[in-house]
């Protein structure tokens, strides 16, 4: 009976630690751990509670070995080692303090390292049990360094260059912006004949209008960015919606893109969590009366917020840094759309299934 205490309580109290750590870290594996720059190391979720009860069992049953043997001076290291492992979900995850995490990690190397050897000394296999232990510990030690690293906290997001556009000129004509994918790519959620019609029609409507109205105008041969800013009237509206359409058809990517670490943790401090930012952009989206534009934006203290233009308006003008924009105009969905008898239908893909990634060339991360 006593042999089978001795490796049933060890057992049972560190899956008892495991059973507590993960319910201690399960706010932070919602909303935290997932913000951060991982190692390209690191394992799917789901193995993590796998190989953690595996490992519970097998240090359980070393403890075991030894306290049928008779060792019990390692017993103290034993239970210290576990309370250190305990530490670390603590630090890590619950103060979501990777330097923490680090710190209490790199001391649990040592007590298993000495538990170890310790254990090897009385009883062969209850030092290999430890084994598996020590080395998934070093891996642990490794990916909580990476985010350590990685994670630390940075400028804000505001871009070095905001008026650093990519639209070209040639011989004081601005070209055509590049459609950064092919036109049928972010099929079926918009369809290549919207695109077509989007991009194709309505955007390049715009470039002509904008080469056509500054022909010997003040601002001829200016960067397109100043024009924004210089100019009022048909001219502005033209300039803008070039700019705009720009950084559009740029937030928009065909491939399941991430988030910054450092957007996704502003995100969360300026908005609660990122659904909340999702909620709060598709409502300003399918609220927005008439034609115009939903901006996700960084003020010049990096608090982010949500703003809305109407027609070509940007909020360049009001020294805001964009990050991420909706167009709200009708010729974006209509041809989706058709047949839908509500203008509200199409801003609702606006964060669908992460279509729309980040502007390149608006964020430094
Ligand atoms: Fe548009």
């Amino acid at each position: 009976m006593k042999k089978v205490l001795a490796y049933t309580i060890p057992v049972l109290l560190c899956l008892a630690v495991g059973a507590i750590s993960s319910y201690i870290q399960t706010p932070a594996l919602r909303s935290w751990y997932p913000t951060l720059a991982k190692s390209p190391l690191t394992p799917p979720d789901i193995v993590f509670p796998i190989v953690w009860t595996i490992l519970y069992i097998m240090i359980g049953i070393s403890i075991g070995r030894l306290i049928v043997v008779g060792d019990m001076s390692i017993v103290r290291l034993w239970i210290f080692q576990l309370l250190v492992n305990f530490l670390w979900s603590i630090g890590f995850f619950a103060l979501r303090s990777p330097i923490l995490g680090l710190i209490t990690i790199l001391i649990l190397d040592v007590l298993v390292f000495a538990y170890t050897l310790s254990a090897f000394s009385s009883d062969k296999i209850a030092g290999w049990l430890f084994v598996p232990y020590m080395l998934w510990l070093l891996f642990a030690t490794y990916l909580t360094g990476y985010v350590y690293l990685n994670n630390r906290p940075n400028t804000t997001l505001r871009a070095a260059n905001v008026t650093n556009t990519t639209i070209t000129m040639h011989h004081n004509h601005y070209d055509m912006p590049a459609l950064p994918y092919p036109a049928d790519a972010l099929e079926p959620i918009i369809s290549k004949e919207a695109i077509d019609y989007h991009y194709g029609k309505h955007l390049r409507g715009y470039v002509d209008n904008l080469n056509r109205l500054i022909v010997g105008t003040p601002y001829e041969g200016m960067a397109i960015d100043d024009v924004v800013k210089n100019t009022n009237g048909a001219l502005f509206n033209n300039a803008a919606q070039v700019v705009n359409h720009d950084l559009f058809f740029n937030c928009m990517t065909p491939y399941m893109t991430e988030i910054s670490p450092r957007l996704q943790r502003a995100i969360v401090r300026d908005f609660g969590s990122f659904e909340q930012f999702k909620k709060e952009f598709t409502a300003a989206a399918t609220t927005l009366f008439g034609s115009g534009w939903v901006w996700l934006v960084e003020d010049k203290e990096g608090k982010l917020s949500i703003v809305t233009t109407p027609n070509a308006d940007t909020p360049l003008l009001q020294e805001l840094n964009p990050l991420l924009v909706l167009d709200v105009w009708e010729h974006a969905y209509y041809i989706d759309y058709r047949t839908s008898t509500t203008a509200t239908a199409a801003p609702t893909l606006s964060v669908n299934g992460g279509i729309l990634s980040i502007g390149k060339r608006w964020t430094r991360d």
